[in-house]
């Protein structure tokens, strides 16, 4: 999955030759899953129109500061369209838009735009070899760089003056290209290898039934979708659950039995930099499994069980630099099991959850977690959606690591 999915992209086009190629760039945003709003200057609607960008764009096209063709004239609010933006892309950025850029010369909507925007901000140049290469084209690089925009270089070919040499606007691919790896190489969790276990485990009772419980695994799920696209490796251990890594970057590795997933754990832990366990595991299994389905016969049966391993305690026991993050599931005296939890276990911070509070727990869409860190620093958070939890639970690992 591309890191520009569900990013929202405001593409602004000024008035060169390559504002044709727009076309095909907001095409590629789109099936990258990127949300687009283009703003033109009004010299580029000599080279592309704007109804072929609203088309691709699935957004009308803004141009102007507000909107001549409307009865009640409605003005354009840059500074809204400045703030809606993940990112602001300006290609291809002429020179004449570039001077304005710099010395803040905002008299057509793209400038003031640009002017408010406190997202990162990328330029592509295009203009012919020597314009490239003028020292007024390169104090505005200079300038635009030092306000801490990014330029996506021109690359060399033939060029519309009919000279060859550098100033061509990147290939649209070029440009998306570009924009993924700047992205990438910035997320927060870059380089760190996290690993996570997810749903329940069925301890055999016989070959068709098992000891389980009513985990979903989407918390897990969750944390692993949301960690991924933060950058990070994500080693997602699941029992068995219906449900799919959305990421596809998340490598899944489905168990069964609570020692399935002590095994898989332990294969992989060395290795990481946080561990999260938000697995239901199965406190006790069978002593034996029986080799054939066990038939009906004595009017009272009971199964003997045995403890399995605690695979958390079991991590947070070897753990070296490893951030190491549990769950607590509750119903009584919730803090202070939970306290014992973090020192029984070793962890750097737990995620309490209460069946006390309404809306959190098993098989609900919806959660209610209080974070308690080593220090017993007591965070309690509202209820929100599993998917907000698991963002929560990651801004801890993200505030971890630049703290560290
Ligand atoms: N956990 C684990 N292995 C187990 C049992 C629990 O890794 N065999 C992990 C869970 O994934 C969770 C944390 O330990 O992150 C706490 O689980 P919980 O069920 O709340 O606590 P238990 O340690 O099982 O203790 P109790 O059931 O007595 O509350």
């Amino acid at each position: 999955m591309s890191v520009l999915n569900g990013k929202k992209i405001l593409l602004g086009v000024s008035g060169g030759i390559a504002a044709y190629k727009t076309a095909s760039l907001v095409r590629l945003f789109i099936k990258a899953g990127a949300h687009v709003q283009v703003i033109m200057t009004p010299a580029s609607k000599d080279f592309v129109t704007p109804l072929t960008l609203s088309t691709l764009s699935k957004n009308p096209v803004h141009s102007s500061f507000f909107n001549q063709d409307d009865e009640d004239a409605v003005w354009n609010n840059h500074v809204d369209l400045a703030l809606w933006a993940d990112l602001m892309l300006i290609a291809p950025a002429t020179s004449n838009t570039l001077s304005k850029m710099t010395t803040g010369n905002s008299d057509n909507l793209l400038v003031a735009t640009y002017l408010s925007a406190k997202c990162p901000v990328y330029f592509a140049p295009a203009m012919d070899l020597d314009m490239y290469k003028h020292p007024s084209v390169l104090s505005s690089f200079t300038a635009l760089k030092s306000f801490g925009n990014i330029m996506i270089p021109a690359e060399s070919g033939e060029l519309a003056s009919g000279l060859s040499g550098e100033g061509r606007m990147a290939e649209p691919e070029n440009i998306i290209a570009f924009l993924e790896a700047d992205l990438e190489s910035k997320l927060p969790l870059k380089g760190k290898k996290i690993l996570i276990t997810a749903g329940p485990t069925y301890e055999a009772i016989d070959p068709v039934r098992f000891i389980g419980n009513h985990s979903s695994g989407k918390m897990g799920f969750d944390l692993a979708n949301e960690a991924a696209n933060l950058g990070a490796q994500v080693i997602l251990v699941a029992g068995p659950t219906h449900y799919k890594a959305k990421n596809g970057l998340v490598k899944v590795i489905n168990v069964v039995s609570a020692q399935d997933m002590y095994d898989a754990c332990h294969e992989y832990f060395n290795d990481v930099d946080v561990a999260i366990a938000a697995a239901a595991v199965a406190d006790y299994r069978p002593k034996v499994v029986a080799l054939q389905k066990i038939k009906k016969a004595a009017d009272e049966f009971s199964i003997e069980l045995e403890k399995t391993k605690d695979i958390l305690a079991s991590l947070g026991a070897i753990k070296k630099n490893q951030f190491l993050i549990g769950f607590a599931l509750e119903t009584e005296n919730e803090i202070e099991n939970a306290k014992l939890k973090i020192q029984k276990k070793n962890l750097d911070l737990i995620v309490l959850n209460s069946l006390q509070d309404e809306g959190a727990g098993f098989k609900k869409e919806t959660n209610k977690v209080t974070f308690i860190d080593q220090d017993f620093k007591i965070e309690p958070m509202e209820l929100k959606s599993k998917e907000s939890v698991a963002v929560d639970i990651l801004n801890k690992v993200v505030l971890h690591f630049a703290k560290s």
